[in-house]
């Protein structure tokens, strides 16, 4: 197969997947009221599926399947959708719910609603804005953002367009030195916390190799063939001695690094990647302050496990002592009102808020707040759970 003809069986499997295609649009045949829309405006989305065929049309396709992608087969990437699928909501009634309170404190700061910006990497490539267009939307609806190592924005920069420092997520390379520095300059920034990826020594990323960036013209018209585009254009890494790294993968990583993290900074430490319980209480002996259940969105193990799946064991193991977020294939107030029932404490989303900033900028991110926290409301009177500490599990089938 030429390079074309399998990326275009890869678009082919993506426009023809679950995670691609929102049950929505079965739904929506079913009923007779589906229309092939594309908006052109924030304002006129209806879900955040919405969001997806705009960001398809201004992306470049190379830059569109490095979003879009899964590893392997994809199979994770569509099991994260599908686990929602398995699970039952039990609704309870005649509860009053004229006022719904969303809010969730985390680490002692509050914010308007259990639903996260998650780290995506380069968010100028969906957005000039980048990155600030992000920022900007996470100050506007009160919105907690985790911001990657690989921003395209310097956290200084990320932090003053907020108004208020991001949780700082953590790829440390496998040089100590260079952890050391990002770390220390995420805490002299304000950070809070630090989420330290732990899920990705490796990953087989078949999609986006098939562009062959050394010599696509696509990819040579911004990346330097031979320089380490994950590295070394990014504004963390300015300064930096990169001599002993390649890229940010992490192979090395062991709990002795978590200790050795622990000591170094007064940052609030959680681990991004736990889908066990024996690694949720192995957090717990070392004194991690929180983790976020997470596959990296299907971007590392075909595992074909969802994160909905593994959310139970890690909850159970964790008993309340520390925060516990999940991510990975959130597009729905019944996915998170799920995900709080099993017991997270909020919950993250990507691949949806960078739909959106590649469609509108910082208007995309806001209307895809503003479309999760609505239905996650609704979904909250429709249970009768007028605050988040009313949500439980025996709201699901189990
Ligand atoms: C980075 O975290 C990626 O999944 O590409």
């Amino acid at each position: 197969m030429t390079v074309l003809a399998s990326r275009r069986a890869f678009l082919g499997y993506l426009a023809a997947s679950p995670a691609f295609t929102p049950m929505s649009c079965a739904y929506a045949q079913l009923a007779g009221i589906g229309e092939d829309r594309v908006i052109d405006n924030a304002a006129d989305a209806i879900n955040v599926f919405d969001f997806e065929p705009v960001a398809k049309r201004n992306l470049t396709s190379a830059h569109y399947t490095y979003m879009a992608m899964g590893v392997d087969d994809g199979a994770t990437l569509l099991a994260n959708r599908q686990g929602f699928e398995h699970l039952q909501i039990r609704p309870r009634r005649l509860v009053d719910v004229r006022n719904i309170d969303t809010r969730i404190e985390l680490f002692g700061i509050s914010h308007a609603s259990p639903v996260i910006i998650a780290p995506c990497g380069t968010h100028k490539m969906f957005h000039p804005d980048g990155e600030l267009a992000v920022a900007r939307a996470s100050a506007t609806r009160d919105c907690l953002q985790i911001l990657s190592t690989v921003t395209t924005t310097s956290v200084e920069d990320v932090n003053r367009a907020r108004g208020a420092p991001v949780w700082y997520q953590l790829y440390p390379t496998e040089d100590w030195r260079i952890t050391e520095a990002l770390v220390k300059r995420a805490e002299d920034a304000g950070c809070p916390a630090v989420a330290v990826t732990v899920d990705l020594p490796n990953s087989n990323r078949e999609a986006i190799d098939r562009f062959r960036r050394a010599i696509n013209p696509e990819c040579l018209a911004c990346h330097e063939p031979g320089l380490e585009g994950s590295v070394r254009r990014k504004p963390m890494f300015d300064g930096l001695d990169l001599s002993a790294i390649n890229n940010t993968r992490a192979p090395q990583m062991d709990w002795d690094f978590v200790e050795r993290l622990k000591n170094l900074t007064s940052m609030k430490v959680l681990l991004k990647g736990i889908v066990t319980h024996e690694d949720a209480s192995l957090a717990l002996q070392y004194g991690v302050d929180g983790l976020i259940v997470s596959n990296h969105g299907g971007r590392a193990i075909d595992s074909r496990r969802a994160t909905i799946e593994s959310l139970p064991e890690v909850v159970d193991a964790i008993g309340g002592r520390i925060p516990v977020l999940v991510d990975g294939g959130f597009r729905r107030g019944t996915d998170i009102f799920k995900a709080l029932a099993i017991g997270a404490d909020a919950i993250c989303i990507g691949r949806p808020y960078l739909w959106g900033l590649s469609a509108f900028g910082q208007d995309g991110v806001e209307s895809v707040l503003d479309v999760l926290n609505r239905e996650l409301e609704i979904m909250m009177q429709q249970a009768g759970t007028p605050n988040l500490g009313a949500i439980a599990r025996n709201f699901l089938v189990v």
